[in-house]
């Protein structure tokens, strides 16, 4: 079942740029690239940046701390596809922009 929530508004996020919203607790980056929405986590698994202020070029965001890269689509490093972080998917719903989080656990 899915599970898509409301992220921010459209607006929210400028082109090529990150947001960091909450949702149920857990930081997730938000990115615009063209007329597309990412979801990642928002937390890079070096050193703990916010990847949401980062730089996007070509599907990837690139961490303000260190430069580790990390793939918009589906979260993997780009220098080691092994590695991965959440990766969300997202829809538009009228002016809203939702990514769906996993169920919470009971
Ligand atoms: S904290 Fe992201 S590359 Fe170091």
């Amino acid at each position: 079942m899915s599970n898509f929530r409301t992220a921010c508004k459209i607006d929210d996020v400028k082109d090529g740029e990150g947001k960091t919203v909450s949702i149920d607790g857990k930081l997730i980056a938000v990115f615009k690239e063209g007329n597309e929405f990412h979801a990642i986590d928002d937390f890079c698994p070096h050193m703990g940046a916010s990847l949401a202020g980062g730089w996007v070029e070509n599907g990837i965001v690139t961490c303000p701390w260190h430069a580790w890269r990390f793939r918009l689509n589906d979260g993997a490093w780009a220098d080691n596809p092994r590695i991965k972080i959440g990766c969300y998917k997202t829809q538009i719903v009228g002016e809203e922009v939702q990514v769906e989080v996993p169920e919470k656990k009971q």
